[in-house]
């Protein structure tokens, strides 16, 4: 059977250091795969591969059996893929529902000879989008806060609408690059819903996790980096109790 997604021998060097070294790993379709390791472990880093951010020196990324080896960011998230960034990236200047539409894909306003000549159908499209955008809110839990901007909402808020965003895109493929970092224990616990949620609606997430009660409640498999390499791969018990990979993690401070 095709692996859903596939990470073969990368390799990814920054000067002397290898943040990725002979990483490999396969994370299976509808499933909820947690990215654990230690910091520096090369999390990140994978991300950025597997989103076209950065290529590669040797190994390759396939999405169900397609190389993406120089794909442009934008043609993997036209492909399925989508991802948040650890820092939060959003415009705080705007308010939430805008943040939302500039991710949906289809800007209709880049066609201003349709503007011009048929204004009904283009406002009409518009309203459309705005629809779809609210309803994104409304999934993860943020419609009362609509037309408020970015930079009046709590950090707790912020993150969730980062994930609003990644589902605008619409892709099948969800890397969420620590959603609960920073979070209250109010808040973690709904983001820990909506992740299993969006599970529910068909969708596969592939999540970079410290916390390890977080990572036991929602993951079906982890993946263990350390040093840029794929340590272990298992249920989270095996790995959250493995007393060799604790010693990493927590450098013995447990
Ligand atoms: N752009 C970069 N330039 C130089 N070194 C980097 C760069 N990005 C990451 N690194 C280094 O690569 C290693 C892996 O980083 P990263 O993937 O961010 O780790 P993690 O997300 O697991 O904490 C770290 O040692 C980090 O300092
Ligand atoms: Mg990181």
């Amino acid at each position: 059977m095709t692996p859903y997604l596939q990470a073969t021998g990368v390799e990814v060097s920054f000067g002397g250091l290898k943040a990725l070294n002979d990483c490999s790993f396969t994370i299976q379709q509808g499933r909820i795969t947690c990215l654990v390791g230690p910091n520096g472990a090369g999390k990140t880093t994978i991300f950025n591969v597997i989103t076209g951010f950065l290529r590669p020196g040797t190994g390759s990324v396939s999405f169900k059996g397609q190389a993406l080896d120089g794909w442009k960011p934008q043609a993997i998230v036209a492909a399925g893929i989508a991802r948040t960034f650890q820092n939060l990236r959003l415009f705080i200047d705007l308010t939430a529902v805008d943040n939302v539409l500039a991710s949906l894909p289809g800007q209709v306003g880049e066609e201003p000879v349709a503007a011009i000549f048929r204004p009904f159908h283009v406002g009409s499209a518009q309203r459309r989008r705005r629809e779809e955008a609210r309803a994104i809110l409304d999934r993860v839990g943020l419609s009362a806060r609509a037309n408020d901007f970015v930079r009046n909402l709590s950090y707790g808020e912020q993150k969730l609408l980062i994930i609003a965003r990644v589902l605008a895109t619409g892709a099948e493929l969800l890397l969420l690059d620590e959603p609960a970092s920073g979070l209250s224990a109010g808040a973690l616990e709904g983001v820990m819903t909506l992740l299993r949620r969006l599970q529910d609606d068909g969708k596969t997430l592939l999540v970079v996790e410290h916390n390890t009660r977080v990572v036991q409640k929602i993951a079906d498999d982890v993946l263990f980096l350390h040093q840029g390499h794929l340590m272990a791969q298992g249920s989270p018990e095996t790995i959250v109790n493995d007393p060799a990979l604790a010693e990493i993690y927590f450098g013995g401070a447990l």
